[in-house]
């Protein structure tokens, strides 16, 4: 648990992020809530009922009485309250599915093709931003930790300080940062690195995010100056100093392996692992989202069946896709292409007993997911980039009895920590994705053995808990804020 740094923080922790984790549908003429899904959920939801405080963050697009009563509800069933923000239809277009994700989102992930760099975008960006940090403010005094979260909040900092000069803004970056190369294409790119520079630390998964943001950093604000070197830098400007560093997130470990060791996942996963006799179980459980790289890996699980007869009747790859952002062209468009490919995989390869795709287009509860984990035999993580993945943490940490093997792909923000145990791959290169699928099925008990035993040390070595006291040790270190003077 995290060298000795402290565990607690003698202030209140005030978490600032799009998404709770309670989202809205309207069913039957009735709102109801349903549990949102993603990465940085997974991480943050344990993190506040163990420490309590305040989350801020979006609750549909009409304030209501009924939404308010769910959130308190919802908070009588643990430590922290719920502080919700309201995003019209206009600003949930503009703001969430336009600059977050048809900007920012693809960008940062290597993906400029797919942008959509319309200047309404920003405006709305800007204007949500602020109202993000309006609703902080009003619900915050000097004393508190402003803990900000993700893409499609870079500015909070920015109109926070505007009225509260002083205060201790905190930012956690959960996906990539990318390249000079490539962030120089954004045409708010000045406006965004200053945005992140009225933040008083920045948290970033990676070495190579951090050295990404500092390459920027020196690139397009060349009058800032910039201290440090590896994991952690200074950057002194107008502003103040921001501190930057690499902090990769995790799992509750802990709480992960209990639950994977539950009688009735247990039970569920033997019910499971009958209904497929004798063979190997792949497994591959992703947003449906075009940073997984879901195609690439249908394509390469094709290659090894076409490739190599002897495959056939021996795998099953369990794909699940849950639903995401589907409003967006794109998200709509690779649902149909991932539709298309299996059923094409499955009608060339399948015969009488045997499909080698299971495909489901759904979330699934947390025990149901913790059986599959343990059903399978392999897991197949290949995203063409990702800021962390923490589906492969959750996968090697179900697999209690150390079995099981980790083909990961070498861009997950996860392989620098995983990369001893897993198999690497490069998601775009399906012969070598087929090849590692093969070592995987082919590898001795032993070596699958030490290989799970090393993945999950260094798991329980750095989970959750490791991530917020690093979090923590980082504020206590914090310069004070001075209002800007330049
Ligand atoms: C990723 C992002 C999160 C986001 C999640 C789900 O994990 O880093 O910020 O919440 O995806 O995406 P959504 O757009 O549904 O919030």
């Amino acid at each position: 648990q995290g060298n000795g740094a402290p565990s607690s923080l003698d202030r209140r922790l005030v978490v600032v992020s799009n998404r709770i984790p309670l989202s809205w549908v309207q069913e039957g003429g009735h709102l109801t809530t349903k549990p949102s899904s993603g990465g940085l959920i997974s991480a943050l939801e344990p993190l506040l009922k163990a420490h309590g405080g305040l989350w801020v963050g979006s609750a549909g697009s009409e304030d209501s009485a009924e939404i308010r009563e769910q959130l308190e509800s919802a908070a009588k069933q643990h430590a922290y309250r719920y502080t919700p923000v309201f995003v019209t239809a206009d600003e949930q277009v503009n703001y969430y599915e336009g600059f977050s994700n048809e900007v920012i989102w693809p960008l940062f992930h290597d993906l400029q093709s797919r942008c959509v760099f319309e200047p309404r975008y920003w405006d709305f960006y800007q204007r949500v931003n602020r109202k993000f940090a309006e609703a902080a403010l009003a619900e915050t005094e000097q004393r508190d930790v402003i803990w900000v979260h993700d893409y499609q909040l870079l500015q909070v900092a920015h109109f926070f300080r505007e009225q509260r000069p002083e205060a201790c803004v905190a930012f956690f970056l959960h996906i990539p940062f990318p390249a000079p190369d490539i962030f120089e294409k954004l045409p708010w790119r000045r406006q965004i690195l200053e945005g992140l520079l009225d933040y008083d630390l920045i948290g970033v998964q990676t070495a190579r995010d951090e050295r990404n943001l500092i390459a920027c950093l020196r690139g397009f604000l060349p009058h800032y100056k910039i201290m440090g070197r590896g994991r952690r830098h200074s950057v002194l400007g107008p502003q103040g100093e921001t501190r930057i560093e690499a902090m990769p997130i995790s799992i509750d470990y802990r709480d992960f392996a209990r639950g994977a060791s539950a009688d009735t996942v247990v039970e569920r996963m033997a019910s499971i692992q009958k209904q497929y006799p004798g063979l190997h179980i792949a497994i591959g459980i992703d947003r449906l989202d075009y940073t997984k790289g879901i195609p690439e890996r249908l394509r390469a699980f094709r290659a090894l069946l076409r490739d190599h007869e002897e495959y056939r009747r021996k795998i099953t790859l369990m794909q699940v896709v849950v639903p995401s952002r589907e409003n967006i062209p794109r998200y709509q468009e690779l649902r149909s292409q991932i539709e298309q490919l299996v059923s094409s995989i499955n009608g060339d390869f399948s015969e009488p007993g045997w499909t080698p795709i299971e495909y489901m287009h759904h979330s699934v509860p947390r025990e149901e997911l913790l059986a599959m984990y343990r059903s399978a035999d392999i897991a197949l993580i290949t995203p063409l980039k990702d800021g962390m993945n923490l589906v492969a943490k959750e996968y090697c940490t179900a697999h209690v009895e150390n079995s099981g093997v980790l083909i990961l792909s070498e861009f997950a923000g996860a392989a620098p920590e995983l990369g001893a145990g897993a198999i690497l791959v490069n998601p775009y290169d399906e012969v070598g994705v087929a090849c590692a699928l093969r070592q995987a099925i082919e590898m001795e008990p032993r070596e699958r053995h030490q290989r799970m035993l090393r993945l999950r040390r260094q798991i329980r070595n750095a989970d959750i808990l490791g991530w917020r006291d690093h979090f923590f040790a980082a504020l206590e270190n914090l310069p004070e804020r001075k209002a800007a003077q330049a």
